[in-house]
């Protein structure tokens, strides 16, 4: 098997995706975990684009052991300058250098005929390789570029000393036929390609980024350049995950490999998603949020008897612990039991069935359940939650220019508790006066409301989770009044917390028998 070898350019191309600007701090943190993946090559930046781009690439010039580092740079001398410097300390330092060869940007980006661009190229690698021996070279927008033209500049950079010839499909207009054709073509017409490492970068203008790159390998290409997630200009560039682990699961179409160490692919995913506020789209593949997530009743039920019916990739092997089967409307009873007992339920079949259509009656209500809506739901199935709150009157004054007040009368038992308190909106100051009379320290950790029946008079249902220590419950209340449903929820899932506490201490004084 041949290697195929991984050039990271989140940090360059990534870093180009519209919003994003990253420190040299954030760049650093990013290149080291690039290290730990194993990719090749980290381009770490443009350093004629500014100072601390040069600031950031120095930096990790210097703190990056094993990895070979690169800086871009246009094909001119004060660019290519600045990368040499910037480079300078790196154990493995690159410059990589890149002029437009396609008609279009010849024209009217560059102003230049062919044989201008081409004597810039052939200057630029030449004094690049007085900083370094490793100079790639980059025909920008190659795919449309004139062939002739393209063999042409090719050759003359490598008898100029380039190292890699990558061939990018800069607004990736390209397809994956035309672009592995373009390689091969390369392959056949450049005198000395087999001299130098031959590239691909594409950009996915047509969501073809990644099949672009792979046919580009079936014909002959060594490097494919990629960012993490596929961030990039426009569209984006090639993923990194795509790309790995494609050639990873196929292996009986790739006879290749590459050193990545894919169990770290989620946690790079996620810390370059954090730093550059991208989020990762949920159906991203590989590293979307649901790309190991089955709802459908019928794959959950084919998971859970053979993983591989539905999935094709252990999760795993990209550091993911296990796939989910997420709880939903379409999903079937082989995966509502199965949740059930991961979560310690041991029902009878009757009360299955019971909690099965009370789980199927809230799905249609809400797009996802829980494993908190699941337990409360068991427990109204198997077990009467005491009432110890029960909620007797509720007040609120509300309004744009007054502080928001509320007064609420709780019973517990045969006693009455009346209380008020003022917050930043009614239903905050009616969880704070109901806080005062239960005098428990609670957390709410989400709220959400949603209209059960349409019309001005629609029923709103309000959905609640609170903390207190280590203990996580849900509450649920409706009403045609939003803060009355609000209020509900929230003694519910007092009530339930109660509840739970009351399990609690029973199974632990029955230890304690025990013992
Ligand atoms: O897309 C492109 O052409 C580039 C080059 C600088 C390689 O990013
Ligand atoms: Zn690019």
């Amino acid at each position: 098997m041949e290697k195929i070898y991984i050039f990271d350019t989140t940090l360059r191309d990534g870093e180009q995706t519209p919003g994003v600007t990253l420190t040299p701090k954030e760049k650093l943190k990013i290149a080291r975990e690039l290290e730990k993946l194993k990719v090749d090559v980290i381009e770490a930046g443009f350093p004629a684009s500014s100072f601390s781009d040069f600031e950031a690439i120095k930096i990790i010039s210097r703190e990056i052991e094993t990895t070979t580092i690169t800086a871009l740079a246009r094909a001119l001398p004060s660019d290519i300058k600045k990368a040499g410097e910037a480079i300078k300390n790196a154990r493995k330092g690159r410059i990589h250098t890149f002029i437009a060869t396609s008609p279009i940007h010849m024209e009217y980006k560059l102003r230049k005929s062919p044989q201008q661009v081409l004597k810039i190229a052939v200057d630029a690698v030449k004094l690049a390789r007085d900083y370094t021996d490793e100079v790639e070279f980059s025909p920008e927008d190659a795919s449309r570029s004139d062939p002739s033209f393209l063999y042409e500049i090719i050759q003359a950079v490598i008898e100029a000393g380039a190292k890699v010839i990558n061939i990018p499909d800069t607004v990736g207009y390209s397809t994956p036929d035309e672009f592995g054709g373009l390689i091969r073509k390369i392959i056949d017409k450049v005198p000395d390609i087999n001299k130098v490492q031959i590239s691909v970068h594409c950009h996915n203008d047509l969501g073809l980024a990644t099949a672009n790159s792979l046919s580009a390998v079936k014909e002959g290409a060594r490097q494919i350049e990629c960012t993490i997630n596929g961030i990039g200009e426009r569209a984006g560039n090639a993923a990194l995950e795509e790309i790995v682990m494609a050639i990873k699961t196929r292996k009986d179409l790739f006879d290749f490999y590459t050193d990545i160490d894919t169990r770290k692919i989620y946690w790079v995913s996620h810390v370059v998603s954090h730093l550059t506020g991208i989020p990762v789209q949920p159906n991203k593949a590989i590293v979307g949020k649901n790309a190991f997530r089955h709802e459908s009743g019928i794959h959950q039920d084919g998971v859970l008897k053979k993983t591989s019916t539905y999935e094709i990739i252990d999760p795993a092997s990209i550091g993911l612990d296990k796939s989910e089967l997420v709880l939903g409307k379409l999903s079937g009873r082989h995966a509502f039991k199965e949740r059930l007992k991961q979560l310690g339920f041991q029902l009878e079949q009757d009360q299955i069935e019971k909690a099965f259509e009370a789980f199927k009656k809230l799905a249609e209500r809400k797009r996802e359940i829980f494993d908190e809506d699941l337990i409360s739901l068991v427990e109204e199935q198997i077990a009467q939650i005491p009432e110890i709150f029960l909620l007797e009157y509720i007040h609120t004054v509300t309004g744009n220019k007054i502080l928001p007040t509320a007064t609420v009368r709780i019973r517990k038992g045969d006693k009455v508790y009346q209380e008020a308190a003022c917050g930043d909106g009614p239903v905050d100051a009616v969880y704070r006066a109901i806080d005062r009379v239960c005098g428990l320290d609670l957390t709410l950790v989400d709220y959400s409301l949603q209209a059960v029946t349409g019309g001005k008079d629609a029923l709103g249902e309000v959905t609640i989770k609170i903390k207190r220590g280590d203990i996580l419950v849900s509450g649920r209340g409706s009403s045609t009044d939003i803060i009355e449903a609000s209020a509900k929820a929230y003694l519910n899932a007092i009530n339930r917390l109660l509840y739970r506490y009351s399990r609690k201490n029973n199974a632990n004084n029955g230890k304690d028998k025990k013992s």
